[in-house]
């Protein structure tokens, strides 16, 4: 603001002053758009004390649910960088542009329909042998995942590989953002965990174990009791529950077996 536009507005002078006594402010570019903002923020924040009011690009705010990839250069830098909006701190003079959402190729398939065979991914998504080998997949990934690898396995046909390496993938998008092959990773590596979790893994036998019992049951009695007990009296038995230790062994049993 202009001391001629600030003599206009003494008030919102007055603000602005207070809000630079009370942290250091730093400049930084959204949208092209120079706005001054507290530092240690992280940009999604930063976005926020600019006045953005995030609806979409934003969910769990703790770097999991992938919602808020953002692309972003720093100055004298010819470098495009990609981060979550907000897991990223914000430096002076950074510009910033966010990609809520990013329209990547998603296979339509009837998963009912679809096996382990190693061909399975490839068959959808046969883009992945544009895979130049670039890496710049990997080094795009908050999650420290080994994209490029898991692409590898995927044209090797070795969906297990793909599904362990990407598991903490929080389907962000940023490596289909910076890939020379226009894949969607992330894409493929969720259908390969799915295929993965529901057609190569062995079924957890004392899983179907418990749904019998639920089935014929056995622990009606027990939640009828439940439904009866007063809220206060309901947190109460939850918060007092026996929970199973942090450290517990494979072998580890409550004190009260009735419930197993
Ligand atoms: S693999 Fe891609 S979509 Fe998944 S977390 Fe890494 S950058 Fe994001
Ligand atoms: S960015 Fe794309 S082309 Fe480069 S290694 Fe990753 S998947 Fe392959
Ligand atoms: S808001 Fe969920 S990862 Fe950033």
């Amino acid at each position: 603001m202009s001391v001629k536009e600030e003599n206009k507005n003494p008030a919102e002078a007055a603000v602005k002053e207070e809000k630079k006594t009370a942290a250091k402010l730093i400049p930084i570019y959204i949208m092209g758009k120079r706005y001054e903002v507290p530092e240690g923020l992280t940009i999604m924040k930063a976005m926020e004390y600019a006045g953005y009011v995030l609806i979409r690009g934003c969910g769990c705010r703790g770097g999991t649910c992938g919602a808020c990839g953002t692309v972003y250069r720093k100055p004298g830098d010819y470098k495009l960088q990609v981060a979550l909006a907000c897991q990223k701190t914000i430096e002076p003079d950074m510009y910033i542009a966010q990609i809520p959402f990013f329209p990547a190729n998603r296979a339509r398939y009837e998963f009912a329909g679809l096996t382990s065979a190693p061909e399975e991914v490839f068959k959808l998504y046969p883009e992945m042998f544009r895979c130049v080998a670039c890496n710049s997949c990997t080094k795009a990934c908050p999650q420290g995942i080994e994209v490029m690898d898991a692409v590898s396995a995927l044209k090797q046909g070795n969906i297990s590989e793909a599904a362990r390496l990407s598991f903490d993938c929080i389907q962000c998008g940023l490596c289909t953002s910076r890939c020379f092959g226009e894949l969607a990773q992330y894409h493929m590596f969720q259908l390969a965990r799915r295929i993965y979790g529901a057609r190569i893994v062995p079924r957890a036998e004392h899983l179907a174990g418990m749904v019998k019992a639920v089935n014929e049951g056995k622990y009606d009695r027990f939640l009828d009791e439940l439904k009866q007990v007063k809220e206060d009296e309901l947190k109460k038995l939850y918060q007092e529950r026996e929970a199973e230790p942090m450290t517990a062994g494979e072998d580890w049993k409550p004190k009260d077996t009735r419930y197993l």
